[in-house]
């Protein structure tokens, strides 16, 4: 459930126009609800009441320092894959102790940025990376808390490009591999066993794999346990998808009903990293429509918006709903809705039945993450502002890039240079 409805005849994010926000802020324009990211936050962390559990949401998904505040405020956790989003999480007012740092390639500096700050937890993915963070915690005279990041080995049924527990993913270490590792990390001086982690895919729409990999992750860590390895914590990673179409994803209830059940009567403290799940349908992206071309075999709505705003389209074939912020009565035509970039995959949606004129402005359902996060400046088109929206009042919240800033950091050659 979001908070993006019809009032009057008109697509509202909450109680604010969508129609008044393009007229103010120009398009395109990401537009958030922070009722709906509440909403769905709170989800997971009722879902796991009664459990120890910290829900970390994924940065990745949607990075905006205002979608962090909101977050850090409900007492977030963060999953980060980077020093650039642990200094998000900072700046947003995130507490370093509930952020767990994922990701296969980990860098010295961004190792001890996140131990000088001490954050939750490194969830290690290599034999290498583990040396590596036990040096730096030596040399900065700390102890690092670390998981390992276990391919369970699962498929998670869902698009290629985002299935990461499979043993050809480069993610993780599968099981045998973490068993060495963890006795390897008892053995070292300044790191310190607290956790097991495993992610295994984003847009996933069936427990099963959830579960079949807790099974297994729950099995080596109970190998752990009677070896004297005890850990605090599992984080079973993000991934629960979300209905862009007609996809029936569990909710957060039934995905930490299940996942309870098969911890059993386990006590280990519950982590979980979903992103997609909390930010995608608390966003939209809105795009204006600039002209109506009607071809002999396709008719195109040629809209202000393009791949370098919304890449999901053009990079997985993304079914993203498209629907106009003011509907016109009327049959209409099937379109392409295309942006202005030079390449044939640059389209937020294909055959859409929709009643336009030029002018007419449409909202990108679902967009709230992996949009903005995803753009770029391809077409040297400046980045897109966005809009927080909290009840009946509006915040722009990042401000659209100027062609300025987007040249500020190049340069000529040098005059006399032949
Ligand atoms: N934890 C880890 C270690 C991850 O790699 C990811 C996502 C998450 C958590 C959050 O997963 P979520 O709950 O959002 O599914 N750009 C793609 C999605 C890439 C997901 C990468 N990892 C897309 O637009 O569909």
């Amino acid at each position: 459930m979001d908070h993006f409805n019809l009032e009057d005849g008109v697509l509202h994010a909450e109680g604010v126009s969508l129609e008044a926000l393009a007229a103010e802020h120009g398009t395109p324009l990401y537009v958030y609800s922070r009722a709906t990211l509440e909403r769905h936050w709170r989800a997971f962390d009722e879902a796991l009441a009664g459990h120890p559990h910290l829900v970390c949401y994924a940065v990745k998904a949607n990075a905006s320092l205002a979608v962090l505040d909101v977050l850090a405020r409900l007492g977030s956790g963060f999953d980060i894959v980077s020093v650039g989003e642990l200094e998000r999480v900072l700046r947003a007012g995130g507490d370093p102790g509930r952020v767990v740092f994922s990701g296969v390639g980990k860098q010295p500096h961004e190792m001890r940025r996140a131990l000088e700050v001490g954050i939750r937890c490194f969830n290690v993915e290599s034999a290498p990376e583990l040396q590596r963070l036990n040096a730096e915690a030596a040399a900065l005279g700390r102890i690092a808390p670390v998981s390992v990041r276990v391919n369970p080995d699962v498929d998670a049924r869902t698009h290629p490009y985002i299935s990461t527990g499979l043993k050809e993913n480069k993610f993780g270490v599968d099981v045998d591999t973490a068993l060495a590792l963890y006795r390897q990390a008892a053995g070292l001086s300044h790191v310190r066993v607290t956790g097991l982690d495993c992610h295994i895919g984003s847009q996933l729409t069936q427990l099963e794999p959830f579960t079949a990999a807790l099974e297994r992750i729950l099995a080596l860590a109970h190998t752990l346990e009677t070896e004297g390895i005890p850990l605090q914590h599992l984080d079973l990673g993000g991934g629960l998808g979300i209905r862009y179409r007609d996809e029936n994803p569990p909710s957060p209830r039934d995905y930490a009903r299940a996942l309870l059940q098969a911890l059993g009567d386990s006590r280990y403290e519950i982590l979980m990293e979903p992103g997609r799940a909390i930010a995608g349908n608390a966003g939209v992206l809105l795009t204006r429509v600039n002209y109506l071309k009607h071809g002999g075999h396709k008719d195109f709505a040629i809209v202000d918006g393009a791949m370098n705003d919304l890449l999901r389209p053009a990079l997985y074939q993304a079914w993203m709903e498209i629907v106009p912020v003011r509907p016109r009565a009327g049959a209409g035509r099937v379109y392409d809705v295309v942006g202005p970039v030079c390449e044939t995959g640059d389209f937020l949606g294909k055959d859409r039945a929709l009643a336009l004129e030029p002018g007419d402005l449409l909202a990108v359902r679902s967009a709230g993450a992996y949009g903005y996060v995803m753009s770029s400046n391809y077409n040297t088109r400046p980045r897109a502002a966005e809009v927080m929206v909290d009840g009946d009042r509006a915040h722009r919240v990042t401000r659209r890039e100027t062609l300025e800033e987007l040249m500020a950091r190049e340069s000529l050659l040098p005059a006399d240079e032949r």
